[in-house]
């Protein structure tokens, strides 16, 4: 293990730090994105039925910030013209937005699809492609139908089939005009965030056994949902599938603190990667050692990781058509002192790996408490993941700056120029292929226990005004620029 990161270190030492060339090669693709629950609204409205988000905030408005909830959002379900505006005068090549499960499936199953929810689907893919937009289209961004979580939701080793028969009705609905996919958003907020602090939906918390059946579960739904759309769709359609994670880039404080550095990105990325793009399959070595010890000592009679069959690793093991992946910050980690502290992983310290979390001076916070400012984070986790799983597509699914608002918004241009210059390098400098980035998000909308709080939007959106009116930041006319230029050499003063 402790090589891989050694020859990210002298692989970077080699290179120069500065990019005089900004611009992007041909066929660079860049986008935005949203999700379903963020900002549809409409929470109720025609069939659908209630997610487990729904649920979550309805139950205990206190759990998220100023009791805020999704209910109305930016009323995107009933302002998909103006989104697409939005879209088509940025230049977007692509839109990511996510379908809500219980919108288009209220039981949850099969036996019925909803035509109202159908309808806006149809109304915003075809509004896109009409303004020569790809519709990008992620099918689970958490919005599981409660009647699924009713039934145990993702501990149930059913859950795979569940998710399977629900991708295959979206591919059959769309499968015609969306040709990129991604079966699940971030599932390692699914088991993780949620499982470990019960501070998302569905607010069930069980860390050492419920995360992990989660984490097993959610791999071989995104297995099931990709060989659907492999077998049944893409030879008539040739789409691509694949699946988002959140890379969070682990860097070493001191050399001496390499191997904790490591097992950290084993345990956040590689327990969801190493399964779907390895050669080998299965979890990696160093995480199934460190969760048997964990369980044993901790008194179950085995691993709370579950195992995977050998049949099971070849059916999960190669499911993708690209590497996606959704990044935003980075940590420092050092391994603890003797009888240091530890305060919650996976926001705070990494206690079962005994690894203490840090933040330099040097990497600005931002408006939450979670993501600080380290772009040269996201070009070593690009050298990371190809060092580890091969020269990949790279297909950066989301990125951004969250503020606590106005319009003026150079620290969100300054946040992105300097994350697309790392992702210049990655692309000159280390031979790394990556196709498409996308800015998150094309406007303020629901940050989930955050509330309204924090602002990532290129948009602005106005939550206090009924019709959410939306206002373009000064970003949103950077943006529009360096899509246009197809660099980064371009400047905006007076747009506002
Ligand atoms: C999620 C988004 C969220 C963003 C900023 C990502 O983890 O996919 O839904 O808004 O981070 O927190």
């Amino acid at each position: 293990m402790r090589w891989c990161s050694a020859l990210v270190f002298s692989a970077l030492i080699a290179v120069s730090w500065s990019v005089e060339d900004l611009t992007f090669p041909p066929g660079f693709k860049f986008g935005a994105a949203t999700s379903s629950y963020q900002i549809e609204g409409a929470w109720n409205s025609s069939d659908k039925s209630e997610s487990v988000w729904d649920r979550f905030v309805h139950d205990e408005p206190t759990r998220i910030r100023n009791s805020d909830n999704g209910d109305i959002a930016c009323d995107s379900y009933n302002q998909v013209e103006r989104d697409i505006e939005m879209v088509a005068d940025l230049g977007l090549d692509y839109y990511r937005f996510s379908i809500a499960w219980p919108r288009i499936l209220p039981s949850g199953f099969p036996n019925y699809i909803s035509k109202e929810g159908t309808d806006h689907y149809n109304r915003l893919i075809d509004g896109l492609l009409a303004k020569g937009v790809e519709p990008f289209i992620t099918l689970f961004h958490w919005d599981l139908p409660q009647s699924l979580q009713d039934l145990g939701g993702w501990t149930n080793p059913l859950s795979a089939d569940w998710f399977a028969d629900y991708a295959r009705v979206v591919f059959t609905l769309y499968g015609d005009r969306v040709k990129l996919w991604l079966t699940l958003n971030e599932p390692i907020v699914t088991c993780d965030l949620s499982y470990i602090t019960g501070i998302t939906a569905p607010g069930v918390v069980s860390p050492d056994v419920g995360t992990y059946l989660c984490n097993k579960n959610l791999m071989l739904a995104h297995a099931k949902a990709w060989r659907v759309y492999d077998e049944e769709f893409k030879p008539k359609y040739h789409g691509k599938v694949s699946i988002a994670n959140h890379l969070l880039w682990f860097e070493p404080q001191t050399e001496a603190d390499t191997e904790v550095a490591e097992l950290a990105l084993q345990h956040l990325a590689g327990r969801y990667c190493h399964p779907i793009y390895s050669k080998e399959g299965g979890w990696p070595a160093s995480i199934e050692k460190l969760l048997d010890k964990l369980s044993l000592e901790r008194g179950y009679a085995r691993s709370t990781l579950p195992a995977f069959t050998q049949e099971e690793k070849e059916y999960v093991r190669g499911t993708y058509d690209f590497f996606a992946f959704n990044h935003y910050s980075g940590r420092q980690i050092r391994w603890a002192k003797e009888g240091e502290t530890f305060s919650q992983w996976p926001l705070g310290d990494a206690e079962d790996l005994n690894g203490k979390i840090e933040f330099p001076e040097h990497w600005p916070p931002t408006a939450s408490s979670i993501f600080y400012v380290y772009p040269e984070g996201i070009r070593k986790q690009l050298l990371w993941v190809k060092q580890q799983y091969g020269d990949l597509e790279f297909v950066i699914t989301e990125n951004g700056l969250d503020t606590l608002g106005g319009r003026d918004d150079h620290d969100r241009i300054s946040y992105f120029r300097e994350y697309l210059k790392q992702i210049l390098l990655a692309i000159r400098e280390d031979g790394i292929n990556v196709t498409h980035y996308t800015a998150w998000s094309l406007m303020d909308l629901f940050e989930w226990m955050d509330g309204y709080h924090s602002k990532f939007g290129l948009y602005e959106v106005d939550f206090t005004d009924p019709k959410r009116t939306r206002t373009p930041r000064l970003s949103a006319h950077w943006y529009k620029k360096v899509i246009k230029a197809h660099s980064l050499d371009v400047t905006v003063n007076d747009e506002l």
